[in-house]
């Protein structure tokens, strides 16, 4: 059961796209909205793939580039996430995440002023003869099982949050985070052992 249509359209949506065809789910998917698929740009064939029982509220958002991929294991809910992929981020089994979560695996923009200069020209939708876009690299993000994610907390690229921690409200997480521990803070450090 689910409550995405055979159509791919949600029951009762405001949105009237379908959810995008390279979207996966399992048995008893919840989707408030297709909405949340308004900034997916994945050509990937398999882009996001839903485990079982996995509910996703309007407040999520899959922004992913044409590599991007993404993928949420069975009994995690997601209640107001931004998820930002250019390459990778996996979602783990029984994970939760709040209100206004941000995880990226990328900065989006380089770090050196000129080639950043050079990125603003790039995205300029009107510029005549627009520069490309300078490489940016990627690092996936991994958050493991029975991970459970503030309101508000921002998880940057490379950063793996270990099986069973916590990661406060507000919390910047820039590195890694073993499991079994609470981390609060910007940036991030451990406040307790669980
Ligand atoms: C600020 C930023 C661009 C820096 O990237 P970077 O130069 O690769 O930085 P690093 O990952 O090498 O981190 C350098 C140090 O700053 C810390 N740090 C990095 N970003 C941080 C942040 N946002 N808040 C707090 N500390 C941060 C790191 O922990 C590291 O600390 P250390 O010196 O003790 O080891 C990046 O971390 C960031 O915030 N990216 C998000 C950009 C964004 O919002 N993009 C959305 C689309 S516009």
């Amino acid at each position: 059961m689910s409550n995405v249509l055979a159509d791919r359209r949600v029951e009762n949506d405001w949105w009237k796209e379908p959810v995008p065809e390279n979207v996966s789910w399992g048995e008893g998917f919840y989707l408030e909205t297709a909405q949340s698929f308004r900034f997916m740009r994945s050509k990937l064939p398999m882009a996001i793939t839903f485990g079982e029982h996995v509910s996703c509220y309007a407040g999520c958002s899959f922004a992913l580039g044409k590599n991007g991929s993404c993928s949420v294991g069975d009994f995690s809910l997601l209640n107001g996430v931004m998820i930002m992929a250019e390459e990778r981020i996996e979602i783990g089994k029984h994970v939760l995440i709040s209100w206004n979560v941000g995880i990226a695996d990328s900065d989006f923009h380089p770090i050196e002023a000129a080639k950043r200069r050079q990125d603003t020209m790039a995205l300029a939708p009107f510029l005549k003869d627009a520069p490309p876009r300078p490489e940016i690299r990627s690092r996936p993000v991994k958050i493991c099982d029975n991970a459970w994610i503030g309101m508000n907390a921002v998880i940057l690229k490379g950063v793996t949050i270990g099986e069973n921690s916590i990661v406060g409200a507000g919390a910047v997480v820039s590195k890694s985070v073993p499991p079994n521990v609470v981390v609060a803070g910007n940036p991030a450090v451990i406040v307790k052992e669980l």
